[in-house]
């Protein structure tokens, strides 16, 4: 039988027309002498009732069976409005068996009961659900609209290798060993930065690509080894013409998925702002709840806790959440500041004239009255508080913050903020190694105000770079490129590059920069991330129809797995048992 219609398509104008469907049996219910199944392909589902002389039709049917049904389309008395085809269903004359199935290892529903690792180790099933299929084919649509709108603006999509050079920068890179080049490995890219540079070298002025992207960290909700960017450089552009380009495109994204219309031009928060009053470089501003620093309120406080803050160069700061909270969720918010290494998380609650609360008994008057003043309270509050370095109390507060809303459901899902975050740090301390290290790569433009002593003023440095941030989340960087080989090798000499490391590692890549390079400037978004976000999904696993899990691995076939001695020999490579 060969089908004539698809599962979602039919209507009541198709009544009295004989047709072919092809699904998969989503659910047989007998109701008295006759039965109806439920068919489903990728387009729906379609009602099929099954009269009492065609019983035999369906005497071995079962969930998941595949079946080709011939029938006539007719009117249904109780209707389902619900569904695409839910006017009408289809009296079957003939069915046929395609093919069994054995019984799976969950019911194949929007929601299943069931552990993740099953649903991963089945995959292919899993991605029989609607909502899997529904993200997966926003995806595309998503795909689509960036390809449409990148080259409605003369961009060249241009390949960049997969099998590429390690470079110390950056995170972990995934190796390949190379058979033909014996002990050698490509490291797949951790990005296309340093080919898409090249390419504005070459003269392509324009470059975007939608490409997967290799990292070995670890994994989070957000986080995969394998993910996908929209990836673009433009040459003789400044940041605001890169950050143009991406505002118009997400813009594009949101208003074609999500019918939002952002009219206003996005915020550009500096980053310092941000961590001041967020304490966090991917703010959610869906809410305010800003950190407020608390040092003059308790400049000559007897407060113990706080006792010397100011000799010993520390920050009191807190957020005022406009609610009494309860033990039970100070108990979590606690929680959520030890995680972050700090002992304590000090409150005080404020109800009609009474305080009350870790550190009230020790208030004095004039420090209850400045903190009315401060927050504004009104008729009660819950001030959260705490002493310590400005930017670790500023991040811990950020977290807080984030918490508090959560438990206090403050965010509506359907609520998208954009915002650009600038002025990034040009550096960042790493605990790891000890100095500083280039906070996104070693390619970034320093800020115009910090290009006479960057090398110098490394914890004041600014970076000429940017990330776009949507509801706590970062979904994408860029930055203004080093196009001056003078500046470049002072930016190397600031994180440490020695000469010899520079040559083997970037050797190739700062020789091309002697040829006559235009000024450029870029940026990159997380496909999986933005898709993600408008889904509503927990996490990016459900975005990305074949993912890893949080530890790497694929639950189907076990990947990474052992090789036979046989390859590794080809490779000459020797594992370590
Ligand atoms: P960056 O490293 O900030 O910038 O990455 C850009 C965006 O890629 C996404 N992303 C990830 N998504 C899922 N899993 C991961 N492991 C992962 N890592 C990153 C994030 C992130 O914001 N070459 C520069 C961009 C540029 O300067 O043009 C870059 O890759 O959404």
């Amino acid at each position: 039988m060969k089908r004539t219609h698809n599962c979602g398509e039919l209507k009541l104008s198709n009544v009295n027309q004989e047709v072919i469907l092809q699904g998969w049996i989503k659910k047989i219910r007998k109701m008295g002498q006759i039965a109806f199944i439920d068919l489903r392909d990728f387009y729906g589902i379609t009602q099929i009732v099954v009269s009492e002389n065609k019983q035999e039709l369906i005497a071995n049917l079962k969930p998941e069976y595949v079946v080709a049904i011939k029938g006539k389309v007719i009117e249904r008395k109780s209707k389902n409005l619900e569904i695409s085809t839910g006017e009408i269903e289809i009296d079957v004359i003939d069915l046929e068996l395609v093919n069994k199935s054995e019984l799976t290892p969950f019911v194949i529903e929007n929601e299943v009961e069931v552990s993740e690792e099953t649903r991963m180790s089945y995959r292919y099933l899993d991605l029989r659900r609607q909502k899997i299929q529904e993200n997966i084919v926003l995806r595309a649509k998503v795909n689509s609209i960036i390809r449409r709108e990148f080259e409605a603006d003369s961009f060249i999509e241009v390949e960049t290798p997969y099998f590429g050079k390690s470079t110390p920068e950056g995170a972990r890179d995934f190796l390949v060993p190379s058979r033909l080049n014996k002990n050698a490995f490509y490291a797949l890219p951790q990005s296309p930065q340093l080919y898409k540079q090249l390419l504005m070298i070459s003269g392509f002025d324009k470059y975007y690509q939608i490409v997967r992207c290799f990292r070995d960290e670890d994994l989070r909700n957000d986080r995969q080894p394998e993910f996908t960017q929209l990836d673009m450089e433009m040459s003789f552009a400044s940041a605001f013409e890169v950050q143009d380009q991406i505002e118009k495109v997400i813009k594009k994204i949101f208003l074609e998925v999500k019918g939002i219309d952002f009219k206003e031009k996005l915020i550009k928060m500096p980053f310092k702002e941000a961590i001041d009053l967020y304490g966090s470089d991917k703010p959610d501003i869906r809410f305010d709840l800003k950190l407020n620093s608390l040092n003059d309120i308790f400049a000559n406080t007897q407060i113990k806790l706080f006792e010397g803050f100011k000799e010993n160069n520390l920050s009191i700061r807190g957020i005022c959440v406009e609610e009494l909270l309860s033990k039970k969720q100070l108990e979590i918010l606690t929680e959520t500041a030890k995680q972050k290494n700090f002992n304590n998380l000090a409150f005080a609650k404020y109800e009609s004239g009474t305080w009350s609360g870790s550190i009230a008994s020790s208030l004095s008057d004039s420090e209850k009255e400045k903190l009315i003043e401060k927050f504004n309270i009104k008729d009660k509050a819950t001030i959260l508080l705490n002493v310590g370095k400005y930017e670790k109390i500023s991040d811990m507060l950020g977290s807080v913050r984030n918490k508090v809303a959560e438990i206090l459901n403050l965010t509506d899902p359907n609520d998208y903020k954009l915002l650009w975050i600038i002025d990034f740090p040009l550096y960042e301390w790493s605990e790891e190694e000890n100095r500083y290290v280039a906070a996104h790569n070693p390619f970034t433009m320093p800020n115009i105000k910090s290009i006479e002593d960057f090398e110098t003023n490394k914890e004041n440095a600014i970076a000429d770079s940017y990330d776009l941030v949507l509801n706590g989340f970062e979904l994408g960087s860029g930055g203004v490129r080093i196009t001056d080989s003078e500046i470049q090798q002072r930016m190397f000499e600031a994180v440490g590059l020695d000469d010899k490391t520079i040559e083997q590692n970037f050797g190739w890549f700062i020789n091309a920069y002697k040829y006559g390079a235009p000024r450029h400037a870029g940026f990159a978004f997380g496909i999986d991330r933005v898709i993600m976000l408008l889904t509503h999904s927990e996490s990016i696993r459900d975005v990305i129809a074949f993912p890893k899990n949080s530890k790497g691995i694929d639950m189907m076939n076990d990947a990474p797995s052992f090789v036979e001695d046989k390859q590794l020999n080809e490779l000459n490579i020797k594992t370590i048992k």
